[in-house]
């Protein structure tokens, strides 16, 4: 790897995250039957550039609302959202975005897949392709970059699919339950990867997962939503020191009682039943 190449790379990437803004957002979607259902409810929130942001909340609470509409790719009822003072109303060359479906394209390769968004940056790809093929590393693909989707498991689509957001270095990385389809293993070995690639970019990341668990491994702040209308009940602030290993984490005192406090709000709401 040429050295002026690679020193060009770590420029671009040290980028610092986006600051995210949201005030008064309220979110009604209108049924077939002509009925109007709220999913979010006056909701204020502003995240720190740089930081990750883990969201959990019961099934149908308006967390794919959040993220489509941070994404813009739906209109907000009421209320605003700016990124770094710059209001959102469609989808923004700053933001990218992890489905928990990969959706990657079946006639590209791997690497072409990963190198869609700058493509359609008009950027230029031969610059990117190395990044590409790091990225690829980072994430034990090493060497997978010439096959096609449909010649990789779930969890290795899933890892290009992450790939392909962290190459357009976004100042806000927008997650959907992107581990939602996988495996233990190998959503253990995702939430690692992810974990290292953001420390190295510090992109502003909001997370969205049913998983309690990894919500508080990966997050600076995991905020716990409301049943619909979605609402914001807890804003935590997890404080455990950087990197985090899986297994002192998951042993530390500190990890149980966020937990635990999380759960508690789920059982208080009749959401989780204690056994
Ligand atoms: N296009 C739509 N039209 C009408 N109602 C919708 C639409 N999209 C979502 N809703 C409703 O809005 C509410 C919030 O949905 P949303 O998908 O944001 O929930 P969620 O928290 O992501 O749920 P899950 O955890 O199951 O993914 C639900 O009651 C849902 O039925
Ligand atoms: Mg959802």
């Amino acid at each position: 790897m040429k050295q002026d190449q690679r020193v060009n790379f770590m420029n671009a990437i040290t980028q610092t995250g986006a600051a995210v803004s949201i005030a008064r957002l309220s979110k009604a979607y209108r049924t077939r039957e002509d009925d109007e259902v709220l999913a979010l409810d006056q909701i204020d929130l502003d995240f720190e550039p740089g930081s990750f942001v883990a969201v959990v909340g019961p099934s149908g609470c308006g967390k794919s609302t959040l993220l489509s509409l941070l994404a813009g790719l739906i209109g907000v009822t009421e209320g605003t959202i700016s990124i770094d003072g710059e209001a959102i109303s469609k989808p923004h060359p700053k933001i990218g975005v992890v489905f928990q479906s990969d959706l990657l394209l079946y006639w590209r390769t791997v690497l072409d897949n990963i190198l869609l968004p700058i493509e359609i940056k008009k950027l230029d790809v031969s610059r990117y392709r190395l990044r590409a093929e790091e990225l690829l590393t980072q994430v034990g693909l090493d060497g997978f970059g010439n096959k096609y989707p449909s010649e990789l498991s779930g969890g290795m689509r899933q890892r290009v699919a992450i790939c392909r957001a962290f190459i357009q270095e976004p100042g806000l990385l927008l997650m959907d339950e992107p581990f939602g389809a996988l495996d233990a293993l190998t959503r253990e070995q995702m939430i690692m990867d992810l974990q290292s690639m953001w420390l190295r970019v510090r992109n502003t990341v909001l997370f969205i997962t049913h998983g309690i668990d990894e919500a508080v491994f990966l997050a600076d702040r995991v905020l716990v939503m409301s049943p619909r209308p979605g609402r914001i009940d807890l804003d935590l602030k997890i404080e455990m020191p950087r990197p985090r290993q899986w297994n002192s984490a998951h042993e530390d005192k500190a990890y149980h009682g966020y937990v635990r406090q999380i759960r508690d709000i789920f059982e208080a709401k009749g959401i989780l039943v204690a056994h």
